[in-house]
């Protein structure tokens, strides 16, 4: 395991720089000669095929890092650009853990989802502690946003610069920011992150809304509002974690998904998974297939979808059988890099 490494305020290193230690392809885990790899797939239907992607795991697994490296396109990092991640201390930046990741997409020409500027979970306790005012919470989120997206700006393409920030009944959350600032937050986020990069295109992110409801129409109204005021928001990105195989509906997908388009907004899939439970094997895993391909063919079918994402690509890593077993079984390829049957689902789904 390396060292931590901090920069300033600045940017500027203070400690070791990091050896990157990025796993090449391993031809192993490429697709067979002679066939197309997700990715290229992707390219060829216009849409970005990616992975939530672990620092930890380019490290150490070479595996992780070959299958990565040769099927997908874009990397978005699970943890390490998060708060409690990139900005423990006030004045302190902790870049490593995402600069790895980013010379790591850099090297094998993926793009980089930026993941995530303004979230109520992963905060550091001096923030969420710190007991602070109005006009001191609005001064510490535009430092943050302007030197995280500054500091990645030309190497990011997309960031979640506001995630999660709905409750299920679609009610806007209590958190740091909505109760020390108020909902401007929202807004302030955005054009801030703008400023930092205007060459970034800047989404909101949130899960269970991809059927529609009291959550689906009050994102609605909030991105509506958005762009009526002129605030730089370009998409709206729908995490679809399929935590019962049952609920998932093709056509309403679609019907969100084109209602948001309307707005002038772009649409992605951007941290997939349909939860299993055990056995995990057998007939599930078809129906798990299906649940990917028509997640992907509504993105393809959609007037503005061009990314497509999933929360991790191997079983191995999977936030799903760490927080909530014994659900499982989640993502393309199984915990021992085989491809499972969404792996050709979702290859179908892009052909
Ligand atoms: O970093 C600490 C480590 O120091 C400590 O030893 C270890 C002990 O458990 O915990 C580590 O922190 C964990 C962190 O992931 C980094 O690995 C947290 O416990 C763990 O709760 C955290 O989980 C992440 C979760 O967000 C946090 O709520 C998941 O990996 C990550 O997949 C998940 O991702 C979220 C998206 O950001 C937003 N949408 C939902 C999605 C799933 O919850």
């Amino acid at each position: 395991m390396r060292g931590k490494r901090f920069v300033t305020r600045a940017g500027r290193p203070v400690a070791a720089v990091a050896v990157l230690t990025i796993g090449l392809v391993s031809p192993a885990l490429a697709a067979p000669v002679g066939q197309p790899t997700l990715r290229q797939l992707g390219d060829g239907a216009g849409i970005s095929i990616g992975s939530a992607v672990r620092d930890y795991a380019i490290q150490q697994d070479s595996r992780y890092a070959g299958l990565l490296g040769a099927q997908y396109g874009m990397a978005t990092p699970e943890n390490e650009m998060k708060w409690a991640t990139v900005h423990p201390w006030p004045y302190v930046y902790n870049y490593g853990p995402a600069d790895d990741i980013v010379s790591f997409a850099v090297a094998h020409h993926m793009q980089v989802r930026g993941h995530t500027l303004v979230w109520y979970q992963q905060n550091p306790t001096w923030l969420t502690n710190g007991a602070f005012n109005r006009s001191q919470l609005i001064a510490i989120l535009k430092s943050h946003i302007l030197n995280v997206v500054g500091h990645y700006r030309g190497k990011v393409s997309q960031w979640d610069v506001v995630n999660e920030a709905f409750d299920d009944h679609g009610h806007l959350r209590h958190d740091v920011w909505l109760d020390g600032i108020g909902p401007d937050y929202i807004a302030m986020a955005f054009r801030w992150a703008h400023q930092a990069d205007p060459g970034a295109k800047l989404y909101y992110n949130d899960f269970g809304f991809e059927e529609g409801g009291a959550k689906a129409d009050a994102i609605y109204s909030m991105v509506a509002g958005l762009r009526a005021q002129g605030v730089p928001i370009d998409g709206v990105g729908f995490q679809m974690h399929i935590s019962d195989p049952d609920d998932f509906n093709s056509a309403r997908l679609a019907g969100e998904m084109a209602r948001f388009n309307r707005l002038g907004l772009a649409v992605a899939v951007t941290e997939m998974d349909v939860w299993l439970r055990p056995p995990g094997a057998g007939p599930m895993l078809d129906e798990e297939a299906g649940i990917f391909r028509g997640a992907l063919a509504d993105c393809r079918s959609a007037a503005d979808c061009h990314t497509f994402v999933t929360w991790g690509f191997t079983d191995r890593y999977s936030w799903v059988s760490e927080t909530s077993p014994p659900d499982g079984w989640a993502l393309p390829f199984d915990s021992n890099y085989a491809p499972k049957p969404a792996v050709g689902a979702i290859e179908a789904a892009l052909r």
